[in-house]
């Protein structure tokens, strides 16, 4: 795995990333009260295998011994940040905030005939991934503000996004953005290289770290920037499904994220949804 992603493949991922952003656009407008995640599950991967991808997050294990992600999206409820499972009995109602993320391969990756194990590079596609926040019908005040915010620190991030700087700068302009308004950064979830795997170096947090100097950003790399934000403190849970992550606290939070290529002309996010303006 390599940090750095050849031209070609800067052009598979800008179409994955296109495919997503638009897919990912469908499922927000489903974000309905009354409506179940497990709809919204179903319709996100018809969408991507109708698409010509494959669901990058279903059946994903981050160590060997993880139950199997079971869904194609992650889906998380108000106090729930990531990794939460679509579910049928997780209805929407009227003033939560619900969170979509979603990964796709793409091309979606050749069937094997043979028995080898390991795909081959070419037999693979490209992996990106985005979320985003959004209101279930109408929502108080404060929680529009939560949103804004977290949608504002992931664009801060991706300004800092030029060759010529660090990782860090990433982490630190998101920080410097978010605390004074009093809110809380998660610690230890962060963001990631993308592109041949879900999750490949480095890590991107959303705060400042010295180490990730050591990441000199220049053409052809490929992040992922997420920042997960909480209205109360930082610390996270994980729940006994082995999956799903929310705030120790039950304080709501959000999250917004989007996969992002390094050129010398500066930052495409490959991600981006028909409607998002700037
Ligand atoms: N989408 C998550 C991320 O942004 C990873 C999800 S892995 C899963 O890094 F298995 F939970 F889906
Ligand atoms: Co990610
Ligand atoms: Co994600």
């Amino acid at each position: 795995m390599s940090y750095l992603k050849t031209p070609d493949e800067i052009k598979l991922i800008q179409e994955g990333g296109r495919i997503l952003g638009e897919i990912l656009e469908k499922l927000a407008k489903m974000v309905l009260p009354g409506v179940n995640t497990f709809e919204i599950d179903k319709e996100a991967e018809r969408l991507i295998r109708s698409a010509g991808g494959k669901p990058a997050f279903k059946d994903y294990k981050g160590r060997k011994n993880d139950r199997p992600f079971p869904t194609t999206i992650c889906a998380c409820v108000n106090e729930e940040l990531v990794h939460g499972i679509a579910s049928k009995n997780k209805v929407l109602k009227e003033g939560d905030i619900f969170s979509i993320d979603i990964g796709m391969e793409y091309p979606s990756p050749k069937s094997l005939k043979s028995i080898k194990s390991v795909k081959t590079m070419s037999e693979r596609g490209y992996f990106t991934d985005t979320a985003v926040t959004v209101a279930v019908g109408k929502i108080p005040e404060k929680t529009k503000q939560l949103l804004n915010v977290t949608r504002k620190a992931l664009e801060i991030g991706i300004k800092q996004c030029v060759v010529g700087n660090t990782i860090t700068d990433i982490g630190r302009a998101i920080q410097n953005y978010v605390e004074p308004q009093g809110y809380g950064i998660v610690r230890d979830l962060v963001g990631h290289g993308v592109g041949h795997a879900v999750h490949e170096e480095p890590r991107v947090p959303n705060y400042y770290n010295k180490e990730s100097e050591k990441w000199i950003l220049q053409p052809g790399v490929v992040i992922a920037i997420e920042p997960m934000i909480t209205m109360g403190d930082w610390h996270i849970v994980t729940a006994d499904d082995g999956w799903s992550v929310k705030t120790a606290d039950n304080s709501l939070c959000a999250h917004q994220e989007h996969t992002i290529v390094i050129t010398e002309d500066g930052p495409i996010v490959v991600t981006r949804r028909p409607s998002e303006k700037l």
